[in-house]
């Protein structure tokens, strides 16, 4: 039940673009708009619902399409997150994003933000120009889980389309529907009424839990992903090896198999310090060690059932730490 005497929670918003901050010619089809063009104050004012749930703080960190996100960008969310948790006057915090890398930022901030505030990331399918925008609800939404009481330490959540999903899991899985999100384990729990309703637990370790500090860090550690398909060439591998990346998700076929011939190459890279990390591009499903390939004769590390996205981000993370074959494979067991 709601006190109606009690002040309403201290929401900072932090907006970084994406579509829920495009707009397009009124009337036109949805998909033909520009992202990342409405300010954060602009995109508050116009669901004036907001204002009966929080005392929000806003403020544009980034306005970009989330394609462009890059490592540094995701270091600077992630301690403008952090210094945000670390406020007093700050009771949790929402972050408005790009749809198309959202999965990613909210998964890094998973690792590396270490506070147990409430931490909500959101954003819409549609510009609010378009016909059934659904950038107003979902924001509604994700203010109305960060401000709720029973949000603390769950770590990063995505709140779209009414479900709330842990960081860890969550993807973006179609390319166009409003439905577009989903976790293989499925949603944390919903959205009802405009209150939060859980159904789940997070059992993997996250935010004030999580061994990573990005504090002291001047930049990742640069890992590179690499998609299996037929016919795929060992060239691919050796750009990434050029630009100095220190690892490779290998999104593989499968449980993450390598095909054959690329055998000999990859074990040279391995002998040469690069670390191969399987995945699967299936979207599902643990990759096995030592089941379809042999990762103790090859020094690989597999990602359990991490998609080639957010293993590429714990991978890095991890090797700012870690550097032996048994304490990378950890991570991922872990994480
Ligand atoms: C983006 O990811 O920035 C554009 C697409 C979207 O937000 O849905």
């Amino acid at each position: 039940m709601t006190n109606l005497s009690a002040p309403l929670p201290r929401i900072a918003l932090v907006a970084t673009g994406g579509t829920i901050a495009g707009a397009g010619a009124e009337g036109e089809p949805s998909a033909a708009y520009q992202a990342a063009v409405i300010g954060a104050d602009d995109l508050i004012a116009r669901v004036p619902q907001l204002a009966r749930l929080a005392q929000l703080q806003t403020e544009q960190l980034l306005q970009i399409d989330s394609a462009d996100f890059t490592d540094d960008k995701l270091l600077t969310l992630a301690r403008r997150v952090a210094t945000l948790c670390d406020r007093e006057d700050v009771d949790g915090v929402v972050i408005t994003h790009g749809t198309d890398t959202m999965e990613e930022s909210a998964y890094f901030l998973h690792l590396t933000v270490n506070s147990a505030k409430p931490i909500v990331v959101t954003g819409a399918m549609r510009p609010g120009t378009a016909l059934a925008a659904d950038g107003p609800a979902n924001l509604v939404h994700a203010v109305a889980v960060a401000a709720h009481p029973s949000t603390q330490g769950r770590g990063v959540l995505v709140v779209m389309n009414e479900e709330i999903h842990s960081a860890r899991d969550v993807a973006k899985v179609h390319a166009m529907r409003l439905d577009a999100f989903a976790s293989p384990h499925g949603a944390l729990g919903l959205v009802v009424e405009g209150v939060p309703r859980w159904y789940r637990q997070v059992a993997r370790p996250h935010t004030t839990q999580s061994e990573f500090d990005i504090t002291t860090l001047g930049a990742l550690p640069l890992v590179g992903v690499v998609a299996g398909h037929a016919g795929m060439r060992a060239e691919v591998f050796d750009a990434w090896v050029a630009m100095g990346a220190r690892a490779i998700v290998y999104a593989g076929v499968g449980g993450g198999t390598v095909p054959a011939y690329l055998l000999d190459h990859l074990t040279a890279l391995r002998e040469r310090g690069v670390w191969l990390v399987r995945a699967t591009r299936t979207g599902a499903g643990p990759v096995i060690r030592n089941a379809n390939a042999q990762d103790d004769a090859h020094d690989w590390i597999v990602t359990d059932d991490q998609s080639p996205p957010k293993a590429r981000l714990l991978s890095a993370l991890a090797l700012t730490r870690h550097v032996d074959t048994t304490a990378f494979q950890q991570v991922f067991y872990r994480y």
